[in-house]
């Protein structure tokens, strides 16, 4: 069965929503195993309830990336349990190149605003303090830079006048567990091809 990993480093909302889709059978795929740079993150115990493997792998010296040594386990651990797509699901490091050649192609992320607005942190406060009148979510192929690869899937929701961060967060999550495993459903499917920068998809 197509295999997935997941890394989180919070509270797995999109862990669970995956779990969700894969129970009622809308996803016909493995979760492999979850890694976390955190060992707090809910995202491990999420994981444990629901019989999966759940690892705490250390990220090492830094605070943005893994260090490169702690790096080659993640991608260790990736692979001992035959993951084919590394789904980033709040993982908030950036991956740096051994772990691309190891999954080239075969990593995505979700991402809490249209990008190519809003890279990086805290993304619904970026749009709030910008005063877009709409935002949303980005399912996107990982590549080297910042929330720059290609862009499968994307939804939008509308910023209110009365938003703080928090609530505009909050339903742009509502979005992303929707989004998410849509997307990965198409990728298991193989109903998925890239031209340049378009993902193009078939009809599902
Ligand atoms: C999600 O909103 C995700 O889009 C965001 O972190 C949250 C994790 O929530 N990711 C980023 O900001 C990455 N730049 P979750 O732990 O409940 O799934």
């Amino acid at each position: 069965m197509f295999t997935i990993g997941v890394l989180a480093s919070g509270k797995g909302s999109n862990l669970g929503a995956i779990i969700n889709h894969v129970k009622s059978g809308f996803l016909k795929i493995k979760i492999g195993v979850v890694i976390s740079d955190n060992p707090d993150a809910f995202a491990l115990e999420i994981a444990r309830a629901n019989g999966i493997e759940a690892r705490y792998i250390e990220p090492g010296r830094y605070r943005t990336i893994l260090d490169p040594e702690q790096e080659k386990k993640y991608v260790s651990c990736l692979r001992e349990h035959g993951v084919e797509l590394v789904c980033l699901a709040g993982f908030m490091r950036i991956i740096k190149k051994p772990f691309f050649d190891a999954f080239e192609g075969r990593i995505i992320n979700i991402h809490p605003s249209l990008l190519p607005s809003f890279p990086g942190l805290e993304a619904w406060k970026q749009a709030i303090d910008h005063g877009v009148k709409f935002s949303g979510c980005t399912v996107h192929f990982v590549d080297q830079g910042i929330d720059t690869g290609p862009i499968i899937l994307q939804a939008v929701v509308p910023v209110l006048e009365d938003d703080t961060p928090e609530r505009l967060h909050l339903r742009i999550q509502e979005k992303e567990h929707i989004i998410y495993p849509l997307a990965i459903k198409l990728i298991s499917e193989q109903k998925i091809r890239i031209e340049k920068r378009r993902v193009l998809i078939d009809e599902y």
